[in-house]
């Protein structure tokens, strides 16, 4: 059963669309009913008038924010999937190495907590050296403001490192805070990251920057028409021969994009062809 009014469920769900290009349809109240209380709670209000009012009434950044933080879905893990890491290391990193020679920019766009972008270097460190990681420029970004503080502290927790992580990895890589019970990455690799608070929606992408794109499960909360524009943004955003990886199973059947696909591997993979 519905805990709140139909039109608080439509207003706030209204404003993360806006914000965020999430979809939150009719069907999902219940998915919505954790994150209105968790505002009520936040912002103390008593009731959702007084909640909605203030939403009304000229939101702080604030407000904003912790809307954002709330009404995203940052599930991640190290290493997610696994094989657009193998991929990375076996085939994309050589295939764009082929053809530049200098620095190759890599960017982790929606990266959550940053498990991604250690995921990312800890594959090119393990296959190359850690002598490569000077060729790399790694960018990593998310609309989600906890999310990336998170990300930049590069702390995790026992549970958080247990999932993907390799035990050989998680010694090599992390330290353990004895006091708190966390696990520490280490600066070589937090320090490697460009951390950048970024709407793939809303934000300006810079053009043919990137030979390497990660942008994984986020665009399955999008609608057609904003996969579209984003998916548009990315192809710019990409060095030609560069390779966007996606999520498994965000294919871009039955969209216009100039992304071919790429046959060379098993995975949701897409490269800029000029
Ligand atoms: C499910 S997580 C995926 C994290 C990581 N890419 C992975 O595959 O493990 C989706 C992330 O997308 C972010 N996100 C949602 N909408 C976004 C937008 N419009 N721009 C940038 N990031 C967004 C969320 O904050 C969340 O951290």
């Amino acid at each position: 059963m519905s805990r709140y009014k139909a039109e608080t469920y439509k207003f706030f769900s209204d404003i993360i669309f806006k914000q965020t290009g999430m979809v939150y349809g009719e069907n999902d109240t219940y998915r919505l009913d954790s994150r209105i209380k968790e505002l009520m709670t936040n912002f103390e209000f008593e009731d959702e008038k007084q909640l909605v009012e203030a939403f009304k009434n000229r939101p702080s950044a604030d407000m904003m924010t912790i809307l954002v933080n709330i009404s995203t879905n940052n599930e991640t893990y190290f290493f997610r999937d696994q094989k657009p890491f193998n991929a990375l290391s076996d085939y994309m990193y050589l295939e764009v190495k082929k053809v530049n020679p200098g620095v190759i920019n890599i960017w982790s766009a929606a990266c959550s907590t940053g498990q991604e972008p250690l995921s990312i270097l800890m594959s090119i460190q393990e296959k190359f050296g850690s002598s490569e990681l000077r060729n790399i420029k790694l960018r990593a970004s998310d609309v989600s403001f906890k999310a990336l503080s998170k990300a930049k502290s590069g702390t995790y927790t026992g549970l958080e490192v247990q999932r993907g992580l390799p035990i050989n990895l998680l010694m090599k890589y992390f330290s353990h805070i004895e006091e708190e019970d966390r696990w520490q990455v280490d600066s070589n690799l937090l320090n490697q990251i460009d951390f950048r608070d970024h709407n793939l929606l809303t934000g300006s992408f810079e053009n043919s920057k990137f030979h390497i794109i990660f942008c994984r499960n986020v665009l399955i909360y999008q609608n057609k028409d904003n996969k579209n524009i984003i998916m548009n943004k990315l192809h710019d955003a990409l060095k030609p021969g560069g390779f966007l990886v996606l999520g498994n199973g965000e294919s871009l059947i039955g969209m216009d994009s100039l992304l071919q696909k790429d046959t060379n591997s098993a995975m949701t993979l897409y490269r800029r062809i000029k």
